[in-house]
């Protein structure tokens, strides 16, 4: 049997996984979410929740963990500070604490009570998303400078017009196959990697090709059910990609190469690099800094 895809309802959900304790921005992050640290002058997390606004997400599910109220608070509106700026007259700084989110937009937190892994984190988003939907998963951590539109709109562009799941892909070097998820892949289709196959993290001599999977998919809800008995896989963690993997026999996935410039957030190089980048960007543009 071939693989068949879901009846379509528009992409309008996006699970953000941001329970992890980000180990490796100590000791800012024992109490500040790694998420809510800024490249330039916003958290990390504002460019995500934009990107999936621009994809046409309006329902955006965190799943949060101890320590994470920062980012409840941040999207959240600020009666006080509002009535502050006005009594001032501070009408451009008024502007921007009021539009951090369009009113369209809502918002939901769900926690995840142990950071039992990736596949884990989303599964407790499995009651907001019903059976006949897709939905986005976005990681934060991986910010992508795209133009001229960002890639949860070019992957929702893919995912409209042929019902496919889509991930976000890169090349990565060879002896960097270990930190990714690799697609198995036997060519392109319409600008992208038709998945035959997927594994977290494989040894480089194992490693099917050197496509890695980045940080944003489209997904289709039989993914949520998958999860629900999916063993622990690679690290003893609950894998997304182990989902993936047992829904590729019913639905068709492709690889979608990302174009633009992508900065490791959850890393120390790739966070200086990116408020390099956007910096030099906002000079640029003449902005004072
Ligand atoms: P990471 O593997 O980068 O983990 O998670 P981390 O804890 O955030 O960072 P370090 O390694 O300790 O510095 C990748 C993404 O998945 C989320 C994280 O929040 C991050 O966005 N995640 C991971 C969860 O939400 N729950 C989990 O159980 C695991």
């Amino acid at each position: 049997m071939s693989p068949t895809n879901y009846p379509e309802k528009p992409l309008r959900k996006a699970i953000f996984p941001v329970a992890g304790f980000g180990t490796r921005f100590l000791p800012a992050t024992k109490s500040v979410p790694k998420e809510m640290l800024t490249v330039v002058d916003r958290p990390v997390i504002h460019y995500a929740v934009q990107e999936a606004i621009d994809a046409g997400c309006d329902t955006l599910i965190f799943i949060t963990g101890r320590s994470k109220r920062a980012i409840e608070d941040y999207f959240d509106r600020s009666p006080e500070l509002e009535a502050e700026l006005e009594a001032k007259g501070k009408t451009e700084a008024l502007d921007i604490v009021r539009n951090i989110l369009p009113s369209h937009v809502r918002c939901f937190y769900v926690r995840q009570p142990q950071a039992l892994g990736l596949g884990h984190a989303v599964l407790c988003a499995a009651d907001m998303i019903s059976s006949d939907e897709s939905f986005a998963v976005v990681l934060p951590d991986d910010l992508i400078d795209s133009r001229p539109c960002g890639v949860l709109s070019q992957m929702q562009a893919v995912h409209e017009r042929t019902g496919q799941a889509v991930i976000a892909v890169e090349q990565v070097a060879q002896q960097d196959v270990s930190k990714y998820g690799i697609l198995k892949t036997d060519g392109w289709m319409g600008g992208a990697l038709p998945i035959r196959g997927i594994v977290e993290k494989p040894r480089s001599e194992d490693a099917p090709s050197n496509w890695g999977v980045i940080g944003r998919y489209i997904l289709p809800a039989r993914v949520m059910e998958l999860l629900k008995d999916q063993v622990p896989g690679a690290g003893g963690e609950i894998q997304l990609t182990d989902a993936i993997a047992r829904c590729l026999p019913h639905h068709e996935f492709v690889g979608l190469p990302i174009s633009g410039k992508r900065f490791d957030c959850g890393s120390m190089n790739g966070f200086l690099e990116a408020n390099m980048h956007f910096g030099m960007q906002r000079v640029a543009q003449g902005a004072a800094l």
